[in-house]
């Protein structure tokens, strides 16, 4: 059984007093001990479909629909309270932005054993303690030192881990990472992403990762979804979606990255177009305006997600003919 199975996730908000859906019909799976990637562009919806998981959305104006199932209970129903013991006790979450995640004026020490104090019931003094050891299981170096600091004396990638700590701190079931390493160098990204592997691997927290980068799922995920203006249009087992990509936006996004499995000299590929392109998914495929693949049955009516080599899925009327990877 899976430990969330998001069924049917739908986001509409207001925007200028016309409804917007950020998110339409998005269902997936993610097993315990799995890492699930969700991907795509920037706006296709990652970060709304996270915030609707978590219960995050401001309530007001905006509506959200379908099921997201923890543990055969929809979370989408829990009352606020409920759903604040759940976060941070069965599931944690890391921000794109770790500087405007933590509070700047209470020591990071502190931020830890909070969680530990409201979850878990722990006095100041053993919250502190297991604090310490938190930080350094995330590779924070002199924890001792580093639990009075304030969060702008860490740098950037020990902030990131900081975070991870916090996420960490009542050993969610499930951690919810949206871009935890965009804001970081090339060399903490590489650190955060190991340790971030080292944990799903060692302790069988699932994961969902959140990003626009497809290396980074490359080292990380089991299975990836991929985004397109709010709906699925591709999942695949990693090994399938790197191997014989079958959308045309998979197969553009994949080109568009430097790979050192492919032979050199070749030129990066540029998806055409941008996002503002769109037709509305109820005329046909939202992107068909920008695909090279386009082809007159793919302008109107709706393209469904249907099921796909290997237990994938894909939503497209003219997919990128299958080399079957080995
Ligand atoms: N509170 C809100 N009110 C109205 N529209 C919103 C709100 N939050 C997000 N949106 C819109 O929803 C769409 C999806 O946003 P989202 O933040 O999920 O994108 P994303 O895939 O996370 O992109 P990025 O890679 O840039 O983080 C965007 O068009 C965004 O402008
Ligand atoms: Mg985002």
């Amino acid at each position: 059984m899976p430990l969330l199975d998001v069924r049917d996730l739908s986001v509409v908000f207001q925007r200028d007093n016309k409804p917007f859906t950020a998110v339409d019909g998005v269902s997936f799976t993610v097993e315990p001990g799995q890492a699930v990637g969700l991907v795509g562009e920037s706006g296709c919806g990652k970060s709304v479909t996270s915030l609707a998981i978590m219960g995050l959305l401001p309530r007001r104006g905006n509506k959200v629909t379908g099921e997201v199932l923890f543990d055969d209970t929809d979370l989408l129903k829990l009352r606020p309270q409920e759903l604040r013991d759940r976060r941070g006790r069965d599931i944690g979450m890391i921000f794109q932005d770790p500087l405007s995640s933590l509070n700047p004026v209470i020591p990071l020490g502190l931020q830890v054993a909070e969680v530990l104090e409201r979850h878990q019931g722990k006095k100041r003094q053993e919250a502190l303690r297991e604090a310490r050891k938190l930080l350094d299981a995330v590779g924070i170096p002199d924890p001792t030192r580093r639990l009075k600091e304030f969060p702008h004396q860490l740098s950037g990638g020990m902030r990131q881990r900081a975070l991870i700590a916090i996420a960490l701190a009542c050993k969610p079931r499930l951690l919810i990472a949206d871009e935890p390493t965009t804001a970081l160098d090339v060399t903490i990204q590489a650190q955060i992403l190991t340790l971030l592997k080292e944990l799903v691997e060692g302790s069988g927290t699932a994961l969902i990762m959140i990003t626009h980068d497809l290396g980074v799922v490359a080292g990380l995920c089991d299975t990836v979804n991929v985004l397109y203006a709010g709906k699925v249009v591709e999942r695949a087992a990693r090994h399938d979606l790197f191997g014989a990509p079958r959308h045309p936006y998979t197969h553009g996004l994949l080109q568009s990255v430097p790979r050192l499995d492919v032979e050199r000299g070749g030129r990066l590929h540029q998806i055409r177009g941008s996002v503002n392109d769109n037709i509305p998914w109820s005329e046909g495929c939202a992107f068909a305006p920008r695909c090279d693949r386009v082809i007159d049955a793919c302008i109107g009516e709706t393209v469904p997600l249907e099921p796909a080599f290997r237990g994938g899925a894909l939503r497209c009327t003219n997919p990128v003919p299958q080399e079957v990877p080995a």
